[in-house]
């Protein structure tokens, strides 16, 4: 029987999101149904929310998230009722050409649920990265749950199924930050401090941070920046190549995917040096830069899909980490809101007053039964 529960709505382009009630299938084959615990709010959420990303309204947004298995369908072997995971958007296929050659962090066909969640009226929902976690339950294919292990607070575990797995995977990963290497980060928000917090697991000497705020900056040097630049009042390019010999970083990361921070990205790294791009630019972005520059310069341009990550290999290896102390997941959780405050937080996101709002829901919820007549929307 489907179930209705209340969910975070973007209905049209660049409207403030709604709480509406929606209808969640019951899971059939390779599907699972997940209550959903804890959901960060992540930059990627809003590109939805102002078309950035696709036409598809209406979105049921958020997609960092981490919660239990409330159901499965038919032929579900990884996973089962009562599983703390985190979910994923990753859940690789195993067969498409990038599988095949033994690259599975490209799959170029990952899994969603087949069916669709959807409004009252029967209208489908486009859920964020084929998640759509603001909201009491979810449906995802079966590989997009992650077990981890259960003695873990959710909205810290949450967040590595988005912005932090791919700001920590960025530096590892894509970045291949290495022993003594020098790396800038130019944003300071959730990916960019999880960049920074990826270069120093990966052992970095030094961290550049950049931002044009101030309070980023000093949440950077928590995360473990040996240096902040402050790019309102500075030259990041000048500022790096100062800090750097005059050479540049062997590693920049642009954590914010704009025209202007990737050129400074570009120009900022040492020769034969790396520039990932993780934040995500928009539809209309254009670069220009000297063809000759981009061959002088040599080294590599990459993009980070995820932090190149695979879950199944990352998330309990980096939750691992995060119970040894030895990566500060909860430094990431500025506040913690209900499903009500999701717009507001998008507000606070653009003010730069936290790092992660994350929506926690109500435990209560866990023992609502039922059918479509059961009303998500009375509580
Ligand atoms: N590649 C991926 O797989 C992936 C995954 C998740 C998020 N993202 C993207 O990463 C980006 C960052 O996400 P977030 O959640 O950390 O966002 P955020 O809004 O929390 O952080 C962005 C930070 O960049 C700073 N900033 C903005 N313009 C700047 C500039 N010109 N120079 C220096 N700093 C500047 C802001 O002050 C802020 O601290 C977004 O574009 C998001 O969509 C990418
Ligand atoms: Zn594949
Ligand atoms: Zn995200």
């Amino acid at each position: 029987m489907s179930k209705s529960v209340r969910g975070v709505v973007a209905r049209s382009k660049g409207a403030p999101v709604t709480i509406e009630t929606i209808v969640v299938p019951d899971p059939g084959p390779g599907e699972a149904r997940v209550r959903v615990q804890a959901c960060g709010v992540c930059h990627t959420d809003l590109h939805y929310r102002e078309g950035g990303i696709g036409d598809e309204y209406p979105y049921l947004l958020g997609h960092e998230a981490a919660g239990i298995v409330e159901s499965v369908g038919e032929g579900v072997t990884d996973v089962a009722v009562g599983d703390f995971v985190i979910l994923n958007w990753r859940a690789v296929c195993g067969d498409c050409r990038a599988c095949r050659r033994g690259r599975p962090q490209y799959c170029f066909a990952t899994h969603n649920a087949t069916q669709k969640m959807t409004l009252e009226d029967g209208t489908e929902l486009s859920p964020a990265l084929g998640i759509g976690a603001f909201a009491e339950l979810t449906l995802v294919a079966a590989g997009q749950c992650t077990k981890v292990d259960p003695d873990t607070d959710p909205a810290a575990a949450g967040l590595l199924g988005c912005g932090v797995m791919a700001g920590l995977g960025a530096a590892i990963n894509t970045g291949n930050v290495g022993r003594g290497d020098t790396v800038a980060v130019i944003g300071c928000g959730g990916v960019g401090d999880a960049a920074i917090a990826g270069a120093r697991l990966a052992g970095a000497a030094r961290i550049i941070a950049v931002d044009l705020d101030e309070r980023k900056l000093q949440w950077a040097r928590d995360a473990g920046a040996t240096h902040t630049v402050d790019s309102r009042n500075n030259d990041p390019v000048e500022a790096i190549r100062e800090l750097t010999g005059g050479f540049g970083a062997d590693v920049v990361i642009d954590a914010v995917g704009r025209p202007e921070t990737y050129k400074q990205a570009f120009y900022a790294r040492d020769l034969a040096g790396t520039v990932v791009l993780v934040g995500v630019p928009n539809p209309e972005m254009k670069i220009e830069l000297p063809l000759i520059d981009v061959f002088g310069r040599g080294g590599a341009l990459k993009s980070s899909w995820y932090g190149d990550c695979l879950p199944s290999r990352d998330f309990p290896m980096l939750i691992d980490l995060y119970r040894q102390g030895r990566l500060d997941l909860d430094a990431f959780v500025s506040e913690t809101i209900t499903l009500e405050d999701v717009e507001a937080a998008f507000d606070k996101m653009h003010s730069g007053e936290v790092l992660r709002s994350v929506v926690v829901l109500d435990d209560k919820s866990e023992n609502r039964s039922g059918d479509k007549s059961s009303e998500g929307t009375s509580r």
